[in-house]
């Protein structure tokens, strides 16, 4: 076996006789939408603080655009919903797990609207688009495409009266603070305090997914992966990790940032063609644009190679202009920016990496292997998705298991009867804290090796390079101490992509999301299982 960096159990020194102290009942690490679903529920019975990196709306939840997959409308049926899930999951989701969730999705969502959420509705009705994989219209959406700003903003409005929730913002968590296999809160550091440690009776990570570590991605810039790499470092199993999903369609145009081109935009009507104007999915899927998003993106890039051509075209033009306004108009601003009219002219699109399906593994409660410490949202693996995760299922997730979480870690402290002991740690990282690492230069030749080799298309030989430069990356950056979040940002996304690689290569098929092109079948039986990544030493 090759020989290996591991990461130090903890990225900073630190000693506790000299670090400040915070308490809480529950710390919540994130504030999207599993974040401060699972704050809100928490603090029905104690205190709870929400510390996230950036300020509190900056997250994945903010910017989702196509909806929440709920199942609302009287022709639908929860039986249908969890079909669908477990179809696209590919053998792979935990069919409990889907139960549990799209059932509890509408009470859920019912309450975001009893909290002031407003859905787009016609005639006073909520309206319903259908997206890729779903057999129904079910996605529910506000604002016409910016569902994620709707859900976000209420879920903030609610913690903000909350007088059990604390907000830390702008404030970094670095590692979590474990002893004998339990968590009893973490170290984090701000900017102008400095580093503290909190002391939490129960611990929930929410803090989303790591597209940061591709060049192409939908994901905000606070999506690196820490909360993966926090977790893995303190000993939880990492389960699936091979599985990024990948959006068909972000917006392509030199020099713009990768935005998102929702799903629902195909939902409506939207045309996927290639560069001689051709429409091309019917050929490859009887749902044509509406196949589920893995078929959709590896079908785009085949186009892609065929025609020689660094992206595909979205076609609206078909669709009434009044209506294509109303129904999307983030995506007419930010394309109008670029002169881009969407009623008149095609939208250039490609995939990017857009959501990591693995994760850290839990149960049906949110729990993690280690005690005291949960986990929700795009962070875990709760086996909702499988090996293909279906559009405006995440939101959802995050929703419902926010929520288990928030209610299990309530619960369950009032149950033990549990003190907080804080004790002494005097810890040593032990790292250089001299560099001549050029951070960003390192980073960024870390998303381009990712996006060329363990993007959408993955073999044994692309892996292996992506393998061998990452672990001498990590020889070089791993034993440093860093003492801002570039450099621990850094040491998390080597580390995560080291996952997801490893897992990539490990697992020698095709299935969902994952795509190597040297072992193209599903292998069932052999392969109808989950990877899980631990640490050797925790
Ligand atoms: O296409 C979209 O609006 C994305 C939705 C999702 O990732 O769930």
């Amino acid at each position: 076996m090759k020989k290996q960096t591991e990461p130090k159990r903890y990225m900073i020194s630190f000693d506790s006789h000299t670090t400040a102290h915070v308490f809480t009942d529950v710390l919540v690490i994130g504030s999207g939408v599993a974040g401060l679903s699972a704050a809100i529920q928490a603090a029905k019975h104690g205190s709870v603080l929400i510390v996230t990196k950036e300020k509190i709306d900056e997250n994945n939840t903010a910017y989702a655009q196509g909806g929440i997959a709920v199942v609302l409308s009287d022709k639908d049926t929860t039986a249908k919903h969890i079909k669908d899930t477990l179809d696209a999951g590919q053998g792979l989701s935990d069919a409990a797990t889907v139960k549990t969730i799209v059932s509890e999705g509408p009470r859920r969502v019912n309450e975001l609207i009893e909290w002031g959420a407003s859905f787009d509705k016609e005639n006073n009705h909520l309206v319903f688009t259908q997206e890729g994989g779903h057999h129904f219209p079910r996605v529910i959406h506000a604002r016409g495409d910016s569902t994620g700003k709707e859900v976000e903003l209420t879920l903030i409005r609610v913690v903000k009266e909350n007088k059990n929730i604390k907000v830390f913002d702008h404030t970094f968590v670095i590692d979590l603070i474990t002893k004998d296999a339990t968590c009893n809160g973490a170290v984090a550091w701000h900017t102008k305090k400095g580093n503290m440690l909190i002391w939490a009776k129960r611990t929930i990570l929410a803090t989303g997914g790591c597209g940061q570590v591709y060049r192409e991605t939908t994901n905000p810039d606070v999506a690196t992966g820490d909360g993966l790499a926090m977790a893995y470092r303190a000993g939880a199993a990492l389960q699936d990790m091979e599985f990024v999903q990948f959006h068909p369609t972000t917006l392509y145009i030199a020099g713009a940032v990768r935005f998102l081109i929702t799903e629902a935009v195909r939902g409506e009507g939207g045309i996927l063609r290639n560069k001689k104007g051709e429409r091309f999915m019917p050929k490859y899927h009887p749902q044509a644009e509406l196949a589920p998003r893995d078929v959709v993106s590896q079908n785009i890039l085949k186009e892609m190679q065929k025609t020689g051509h660094t992206h595909v075209y979205i076609d609206v033009r078909h669709i009434p202009k009044e209506r294509l306004y109303a129904r999307f108009p983030k995506i007419r601003e930010i394309c109008a920016s670029f002169g881009i009219d969407i009623a008149r002219d095609l939208i250039p699109v490609r995939p990017s990496a857009h959501y990591m399906i693995g994760g850290v593994k839990v149960n049906r409660f949110s729990r993690t292997a280690i005690k005291q410490l949960y986990a929700c949202g795009e962070v875990a693996c709760t086996g909702m998705h499988g090996a293909n995760r279906l559009g405006s299922n995440s939101l959802l997730e995050g929703l419902v298991t926010g929520y288990m979480a928030g209610t299990d870690a309530s619960k369950s402290i009032r149950r033990s009867k549990h003190e907080l002991f804080p004790y002494t740690i005097q810890e040593f990282a032990g790292g250089s804290k001299i560099s001549w690492l050029d951070l960003n230069d390192i980073g960024n030749s870390l998303k381009s090796l990712m996006w060329r080799d363990a993007g959408i298309e993955r073999d044994e030989k692309h892996l292996l390079e992506a393998e061998d430069m990452i672990e001498m990356w990590c020889s070089y950056v791993m034993d440093k101490e860093f003492t801002n979040p570039a450099g621990w940002e850094l040491q998390n996304m080597l580390l995560v992509s080291r996952l997801i690689v490893a897992s990539a290569r490990k697992r020698t098929e095709s299935r969902g999301v994952h795509h190597r092109s040297d072992y193209p079948e599903t292998d069932n039986p052999r392969w109808k299982r989950h990877i899980i990544m631990k640490r050797l030493k925790s």
